[in-house]
């Protein structure tokens, strides 16, 4: 999908976390964005530390360690400065671990969580003042994961699936508690997605049973994923809030 006459999201102001790895999911969301009109600030721990990437093409890169509150206050306070405001923010930066519950230290269970968890909260949290500011129909897009549906099982373990499953009752308590106050909140749950979380981890034998099962027979791509935030985030899905869109190929379906 590329820009058109019809923008989606003209004149809106978004941040993307996580956006900084080229095959991620991010990164796709960045460029679905950028090509459908927004400003965008992209905020990944991978970015070095005070070293601003200017804003080139409606584009900003900064620091943001989504774990630790202060960093996400402070790239946060830089995002508005540089976009002028916050319309859509879309809580993406993420890890994954397939590590067994017999074989999950607690330091490992945490720093799962401390990512996926509570860096949602904590972006969350600090664009909240400029999301309440937007004037401009403001839309939270969390991912979720199919692992949280499911049971994990694959590639996340219990603390991924843990993670992910607070992510989607998070986004489901924020949309009650925003929508009063004109902000909506929904959650995409991919299922299998050729990035650098799933690419070449399976085997090749596996990979084809995997593909064989799901009714599209395939994994699904970055694009995809970005397709269906892209709903979330403008105002085609101006009368929803608080929903799970599944982006899994018909390999859950509930
Ligand atoms: N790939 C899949 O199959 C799949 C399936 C379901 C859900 N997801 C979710 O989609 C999101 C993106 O996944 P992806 O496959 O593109 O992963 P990815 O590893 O390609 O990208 C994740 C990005 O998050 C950034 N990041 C990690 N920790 C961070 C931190 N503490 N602070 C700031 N940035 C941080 C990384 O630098 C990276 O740019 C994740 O939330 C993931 O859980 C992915």
């Amino acid at each position: 999908m590329t820009g058109g006459a019809l923008q989606l999201l003209a004149g809106k102001r978004a941040i993307v976390t996580g956006g900084a790895n080229p095959r991620g999911i991010g990164a796709a969301v960045v460029e679905l964005f950028l090509a459908q009109g927004a400003n965008v600030a992209v905020l990944d721990h991978a970015y070095p530390e005070g070293a601003e990437v200017q804003p080139v093409r409606g584009r900003v890169d900064l620091h943001c360690d989504v774990s630790r509150a202060a960093s996400c206050e402070a790239a946060l306070a830089r995002a508005k400065e540089v976009l002028g405001g916050i319309d859509v923010l879309v809580n993406n930066a993420g890890i994954v671990a397939a590590t067994r519950i017999w074989d999950l230290p607690e330091d490992e269970f945490r720093r799962m969580i401390d990512v996926n968890l509570t860096g949602t909260y904590n972006v969350t949290h600090a664009a909240l003042p400029a999301l309440l500011e937007s004037t401009r129909h403001p839309a939270i897009v969390n991912l979720g994961s199919t692992a949280a549906l499911r049971g994990g099982g694959l590639l996340g373990g219990s603390h991924y699936a843990a993670s992910k499953g607070g992510v989607i009752s998070f986004t489901k308590a924020l949309a009650r508690e925003l929508g009063p106050r004109g902000i909506r909140a929904n959650c995409v749950a991919p299922g299998i997605i050729e990035t650098d979380m799933t690419r070449e981890k399976f085997g090749e034998n596996w990979e084809q049973e995997l593909k064989q099962g799901i009714p599209l027979q395939r994994f699904g791509s970055p694009a995809e994923v970005a397709q269906a935030i892209l709903f979330l985030a403008s105002d085609l899905s101006s009368y929803s809030t608080g929903i799970v869109v599944d982006v899994n190929g018909g390999f859950h379906i509930h």
